[in-house]
């Protein structure tokens, strides 16, 4: 009913809404009426109330709700059961439970803020509310558990096309990091559930800093996280960053799962390498090993050559990859 008293509000934006007029609508009382104004403008809608006359929409919030995304997005499946909390403690942990618990491919789980935000081996994700997007995808390919890490180059791909609607040009740290001025903008955990041959589900958590100040971004942080922001000196809109970003995603997966291959999202992390041509350390189960990055493989392996001149391949999941002197 809320949702309907929004679209009646935002389809009539010059307008006063008489609480008459929508309790007869909708066939329900202007008590109701008035409760379900009150839990909008609870949530960060601007709503003008005058006696007489009605009720006025006057801002809307850069809310990731259901009410403000799904009606922008272009896609088929991606996002069609959208799971939204104003917080949460893990938003990749409860994809996770939702999965298991039979969600469908394409949910979404998103949280205006994150309690225990999960980064990659095991580190903390700092998700302070209403500054980022922090969002899980349920996913469900019929692939071999073994190719599931593959799947992170389709969000980083997603990440950067829907960054460059926005006229910002990222580079990729294979394969799971989006790099603005050279330092982290974005990461990626994927997490997957299965048996050597049978994949049960894919949760690919994203985590972009949009709006988070400076001062936002603990000191240990600063070093290497930034945000949008911060790069870019201006606010940028989170809605449309995520229908960007999950339009971009479905595309790139949808043919992943029809034709089998990553050839565009390899040919985006490619052009966009942060690494290729880099002398970098493998850091993997503790052991750090001196290489420099050559390529990167049609499926998505990393082609490295290591100074005794042996060319290998780096499988993401195991490792971390890191610049000389830096992060990148
Ligand atoms: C990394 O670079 O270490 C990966 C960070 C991933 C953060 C995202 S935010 C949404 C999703 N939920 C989590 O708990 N983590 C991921």
């Amino acid at each position: 009913m809320k949702e309907k008293i929004l679209k009646a509000l935002k389809e009539n934006p010059d307008k006063f809404l008489s609480g008459e007029m929508l309790s007869k609508e909708l066939g329900i009382t202007r008590a109701a009426i008035w409760k379900h104004i009150n839990s909008l403008k609870a949530e960060g809608y601007e709503i003008d109330s005058v006696s007489k006359k009605g009720y006025k929409l006057i801002d809307v919030p850069d809310l990731l709700t259901k009410d403000e995304i799904l009606p922008r997005l272009n896609t088929k499946y991606i996002g069609k059961t959208y799971v939204y909390y104003s917080k949460i403690d893990s938003t990749n942990k409860k994809a996770k439970e939702l999965a298991t618990d039979g969600f469908e491919e394409g949910t979404i789980v998103i949280s205006e803020e994150q309690s225990l935000g999960r980064g990659r081996l095991g580190r903390v994700w700092y998700s302070p509310k209403g500054k980022g997007i922090w969002v899980s995808i349920i996913l469900k390919p019929d692939i071999p558990t073994m190719m599931a890490p593959r799947i992170t180059l389709i969000g980083a791909a997603a990440v950067h096309s829907a960054l460059e609607e926005f006229g910002i040009k990222s580079e990729i740290k294979w394969p799971n990091d989006i790099i603005l001025n050279n330092k982290k903008v974005c990461g990626i955990l994927t997490e997957m559930s299965g048996e050597m041959e049978k994949l049960n589900y894919i949760v690919m958590g994203i985590g972009i800093n949009v709006n988070t100040e400076e001062n936002e971004l603990e000191n240990e942080l600063n070093k290497i996280a930034t945000s949008l922001k911060i790069e870019c000196k201006k606010e940028i809109c989170r809605k449309q960053l995520l229908c960007s970003l999950l339009n971009h995603f479905e595309d790139f997966y949808d043919a992943f799962k029809e034709y089998g291959t990553l050839e565009n999202v390899i040919n985006i992390c490619k052009k966009n390498s942060i690494l290729i041509g880099k002398e970098v350390k493998i850091i993997s189960y503790g052991k750090e090993v001196a290489a420099k990055v050559i390529d990167i493989e049609d499926d998505g392996e990393l082609i490295v050559k290591y100074d005794d001149g042996t060319v290998g391949k780096v499988l993401s999941g195991e490792v971390s990859v890191r610049g000389l002197y830096g992060y990148v």
